[in-house]
């Protein structure tokens, strides 16, 4: 049988199969400036298994085939989502980790990755600050984690069974938080928004005031939900005040800094998100910025043990732990989990602190040459401290911004552009996350003067 790896010599069919693909792979990222963002025009190769298995040759064809209608984020104008182009160790990683199939779920399925995990989440909590006994598990995106998060802060707070029990968070959050209060199964009141001031981040007064209302009422807070880097604006809450506001009112806050995290990585950035350390929960995704393949999501807790008191069921046909003493599927919703966290640990190492910092640093820098560059007379510019702005034409309806949205977007496709096209608070935008390490400051000219000239 050719369709496994010999486990007694080394496999030549095996080793040039994956020559191939990796060659093919490398042509594929290599030839991306010959096209935009988006593929053109392309066929998809069939879905369903023939009645013999394909050899190689014709396995790479099909691969092809699908390489050629996939999304470029390693183009210079891949800038509409948090997609970035994956770092070459991370690809790596990903490999291995396929290679390997060991399993999260249990020690003795992945002996040194499940120390890994703890041993990198440890390490990761610590830097945003967080106590000696923090940690944390993985996890398949940040929606997940944020699930998780509110989850495990629920089991805390005794309100279990009580569908009487509320959420506060900004109305700017993801929409993640909402759906993971419904999945929660808890009525739709139960998210209670928080306004936001003119930089979108939680107005304090009306979050103290929404709190007594809460109390007047006689309802359970689960959590107070703070965002590190809002997902249009990348605006950052007032993570001092709201930490404050919960340690004294004995509140879980829970930081979804899926997308502001890992700025606690660099010393100089460090301080853009400093009182991380202050939350019982936080979800990070380096998978949004640092190059990691997705996924790479985090939940960090300030107190390891939470995770198994919210998740741990008994595993009657697991080997107990000989070491760890929780089993990676009691410490999280997922079952059996890929050994995602390779690719997050070779990435990071690869990177080394110094080029960690140069990743914030520039993508923090990309964002704002270009808001320097856009006409403050024709355009809104809204952003934050981090690499996220996006924009729309000033003193327009919100028709007229529809409009211009769906116009603009598709001139700057013409020019290999890729924005996304935002609503917020009623408005359309158009958006760019600076991100991405092959946009270059001549790329960005380009690209202001395209929104310039669409007004
Ligand atoms: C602030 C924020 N939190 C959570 C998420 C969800 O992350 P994921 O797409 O990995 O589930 C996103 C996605 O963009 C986000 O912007």
């Amino acid at each position: 049988m050719d369709f496994f790896a010999s486990p007694n010599h080394s496999d030549p069919k095996f080793k040039s199969f994956l020559e191939d693909a990796c060659g093919s792979l490398c042509s594929w990222i290599s030839t991306t400036h010959e096209k935009g963002p988006l593929p053109s025009l392309f066929d998809l190769p069939d879905v369903q298994p023939c009645l013999e298995g394909l050899p190689p040759e014709q396995l790479l064809e099909d691969i092809q085939k699908l390489m050629s209608g996939s999304y470029h984020s390693s183009h210079p104008g891949a800038l509409a989502h948090l997609d970035p182009p994956p770092l070459t160790g991370s690809i790596i990683g990903e490999l291995i980790c396929a290679g390997l199939n060991n399993n999260l779920l249990a020690e003795e399925l992945s002996p040194s990755i499940t120390k890994l995990e703890r041993s990198l989440c440890k390490w990761i909590s610590e830097e945003l600050g967080m106590p000696s006994t923090s940690g944390g598990v993985a996890a398949c995106g940040g929606s997940l984690a944020n699930l998780m998060a509110l989850l495990v802060a629920r089991s805390n707070s005794n309100s279990l069974y009580n569908s009487d029990a509320v959420v506060l968070v900004s109305e700017e959050a993801h929409v993640s938080i909402a759906r993971a209060v419904s999945v929660m199964g808890l009525p739709p009141d139960s998210l209670c928004k928080i306004s936001t001031d003119n930089d979108g981040r939680i107005d304090i007064t009306s979050l103290k005031k929404r709190f007594s209302e809460i109390k007047t009422l006689g309802k359970t807070c689960i959590a107070v939900v703070a965002t590190a880097g809002t997902t249009i604006r990348g605006a950052i809450d007032p993570l001092t005040e709201i930490s404050h506001f919960c340690r004294v009112e004995n509140l879980w806050l829970h930081v979804d800094a899926a997308i502001g995290g890992v700025f606690a990585l660099s010393t100089s950035t460090k301080k853009l998100v400093s009182d991380l350390s202050k939350a019982n929960s936080v979800t990070v995704n380096p998978q949004k910025l640092l190059g990691i393949t997705k996924t790479s999501s985090l939940l960090l807790v300030s107190n390891f043990d939470d995770l198994f008191k919210c998740f741990s069921t008994g595993f009657p046909y697991i080997e107990p732990s000989s070491g760890l003493q929780v089993q990676g599927g009691e410490i999280g919703l997922q079952g059996t989990r890929a050994a995602e966290i390779i690719k997050l640990w070779i990435g990071l190492r690869q990177l080394g602190q110094n080029g960690i910092q140069l990743l914030l640093e520039q993508a923090i820098f990309r964002r704002r040459y270009l808001a320097e560059k856009l006409d403050s007379r024709k355009l809104k510019v809204i952003t934050g401290p981090l690499h996220l702005l996006a924009v729309t034409p000033l003193d327009a309806t919100s028709l007229e911004a529809d409009e211009w949205s769906v116009r603009t977007k598709s001139r700057l496709l013409e020019s290999n552009f890729l924005l996304s096209r935002p609503k917020y608070q009623n408005r359309y935008y158009l958006k760019a996350v600076m991100g991405n390490p092959h946009t270059q400051t001549s790329h960005i000219d380009e690209l202001a003067e395209t929104l310039n000239q669409s007004v």
